[in-house]
């Protein structure tokens, strides 16, 4: 049965790390929507899978699906309660529907880089924060870090004015549609995976995103530049179904478990290095960066902050506090 799946799954053109299972192995299907290669999530996820299929050979089998051939964002969770997927890595923004706490990554301005990001994450409160989905069957494992998000669009943005008016691409989160709107800007939420041609045909002007997105979907050739906000976090959390966990060999599941915290705690440690080789190669295909004086980027501080105001009952004001003493 699992070489049918790879068969078809290749000849649907989707790429898949693992050379196909072998009879008696747990097979386990990762699904992303990012490039597998030059991308945090992807470098990631394909180390993941390597070495589950060399520690864990005979025992457990994973095949990683990138660039959303299997699912994209909207349906891997559902899929992934039906059984139909084991590990996915969606964005932090995406878990809005399970839980709000999430929220607080997407408050503009929140964290001054992912140094900061990574402490409150594995602080208790961040740690606890990975249960939080547990009784809508999803268990948060890991937070794997992308980066800062960067604005782009079919014109300069130097100033917040310059948003108004803008059809805006946005995950669908209730916190980047509010900074969105604020900044007098149309948020439209849509997949991932539309974004580039959304951008090429003018169905939107501009977006947000990390450095290795922007040049993973190649988005700076549809843009007239970038510029370099840093105003909010994309990062992820690794989920599986806690039916799926729970069904697990005790011995293969803490196996498992450990090889995932370890390809974690290595990855995450070599983001900024992958996040800078992202931008800097946006500047070598010939991509256009806008860097801000510190009276121009006050500027989108002074524009964006006041919807922490709209969030802060919700998210807890405590959790705020908690996150910003890892900014000093
Ligand atoms: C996005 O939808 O822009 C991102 O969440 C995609 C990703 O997984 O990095």
């Amino acid at each position: 049965a699992t070489m049918t799946a790879v068969a078809l799954a290749l000849s649907a053109g989707a790429a898949i790390a693992s050379p196909g299972c072998d009879e008696g192995e747990i097979v386990i299907k990762f699904s992303h929507v990012t490039n597998a290669d030059k991308h945090p999530k992807g470098i990631a996820a394909n180390l993941f899978a390597e070495r589950v299929n060399t520690e864990m050979d005979g025992k457990a089998c994973m095949e990683v699906y990138p660039n959303s051939t299997l699912y994209n964002d909207d349906q891997v969770l559902e899929a992934m309660l039906q059984g139909d997927v084991q590990f996915a890595a969606p964005s932090l923004s995406k878990f809005e529907a399970f839980t709000k706490q999430f929220q607080i990554f997407d408050l503009p301005f929140m964290f001054k880089d992912i140094n900061a990001v990574d402490a409150f994450q594995n602080s208790e409160v961040g740690q606890k924060m990975k249960n939080s989905m547990v009784r809508r069957g999803l268990q948060g494992l890991e937070f794997w870090h992308n980066g800062m998000k960067q604005m782009s669009a079919n014109r300069p943005l130097l100033m917040p004015e310059d948003m108004k008016g803008l059809k805006f691409r946005v995950q669908p989160s209730d916190v980047i549609i509010a900074y969105i709107e604020q900044l007098g800007a149309s948020a439209q939420p849509m997949a991932f995976s539309e974004v580039y041609g959304a951008l090429q045909t003018g169905v939107v002007d501009g977006q947000e995103n990390t450095w290795s997105n922007i040049y993973g979907q190649k988005f700076y050739e549809v843009q007239d530049g970038i510029t370099e906000t840093n105003h909010g976090v994309l990062d992820y959390l690794v989920v599986a179904s806690v039916d799926w966990l729970e069904s697990l060999d005790p011995e293969i599941r803490e196996q498992l478990l450990t090889i995932l915290h370890e390809v974690t705690v290595e990855r995450n440690a070599a983001v900024n290095e992958v996040d800078q080789q992202a931008r800097q190669a946006i500047l070598d295909a010939g991509g256009v960066i806008r860097e801000l004086t510190p009276e121009q980027r006050q500027a989108w501080v002074d524009a964006m902050k006041p919807v922490w105001a709209k969030f802060a009952d919700g998210i807890g004001q405590e959790n705020i506090d908690a996150a910003q003493s890892f900014n000093s």
